[in-house]
């Protein structure tokens, strides 16, 4: 692995998205080990995928307590059945939840499919307003820079919102299977994301080289949410070599 730094950006580029991987889900143990109640909240897709894969083998082999840790999910589909394919809580349920045995009062989590979901987001809000900051934020880069359902707009909703999805977000290949794609997501706000206390932004492959460059364009753009990650003190980007690409032009 080696350093680059673009301030205010720390970026930890791994030869490939397997020693990636295997790094954030050490970092997320080491961050339970550390603090056995802390609260974790955790992105879906595809770039956290082998490192949820990773982590409760870790956690295994470490002997790591996992029965006081809460699990936050950072966002979710809206108007998709409850747990079926393509929705956050089927990944997060199959990669995380089951295989650490999490209690259901461990998993904090939107549902797809929530009666009122406005009152889904003050559900959540309160909830991570009584047992956070959350500790650790393990976070993917949106393609059209989003961070959750946090869509690029004129400006950004501080707390849990009802978003209205994007076009690439709607192509997003999780609900590609899923005849009309969801118009809206419900998701925890920038400002709960800028309240953690440590924040782990993935990225990986040739697709997320443009977004990794604009990270680095200097300007915090309510059009590229992630670029307002710069507000924090202490993000570490992970990225391979693929999503470096460009970084290593500037
Ligand atoms: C999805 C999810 C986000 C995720 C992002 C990147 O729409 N809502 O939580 O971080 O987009 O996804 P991927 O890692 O598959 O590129």
């Amino acid at each position: 692995m080696r350093r680059k730094t673009y301030y205010p950006f720390s970026f930890a580029v791994f030869p490939d998205y397997e020693l990636l991987s295997e790094y954030a889900a050490s970092a997320v143990a080491d961050c339970i080990e550390a603090n056995p109640g802390a609260m974790i909240c955790v992105a879906s897709g595809s770039t956290p995928r082998l490192t949820y894969e990773r982590l409760p083998r870790i956690i295994d082999e470490r002997n790591t307590e996992v029965g006081t840790m809460r699990l936050l999910k950072l966002d979710e589909w809206l108007d998709l059945p409850r747990g079926s394919a393509g929705t956050c809580e089927a990944q997060l349920t199959t990669q995380l939840v089951d295989p650490l045995g999490l209690r259901s009062e461990q998993y904090i989590a939107f549902e797809s499919d929530p009666p009122d979901a406005q009152e889904e987001c003050d559900r959540v809000q309160m909830e991570v307003r009584r047992h956070g900051p959350i500790d650790l934020a393990v976070l993917g880069l949106g393609r059209n820079g989003h961070l959750g359902f946090n869509e690029p707009a004129p400006a950004l909703i501080p707390g849990c919102h009802v978003a209205l999805l994007s076009p690439e977000s709607q192509e997003h290949p999780m609900v590609r299977g899923a005849g009309a794609p969801p118009s809206r997501g419900i998701t925890l706000g920038i400002a709960d994301i800028l309240r953690a206390r440590r924040i782990l932004l993935l990225a990986n492959g040739t697709e997320k080289r443009e977004q990794v460059r604009r990270m680095v364009d200097g300007a915090v753009d309510p059009t590229f949410p992630a670029s307002f990650l710069a507000l924090h003190h202490a993000v570490e980007c992970c990225i391979d070599e693929e999503a470096a690409a460009l970084l290593d032009t500037l």
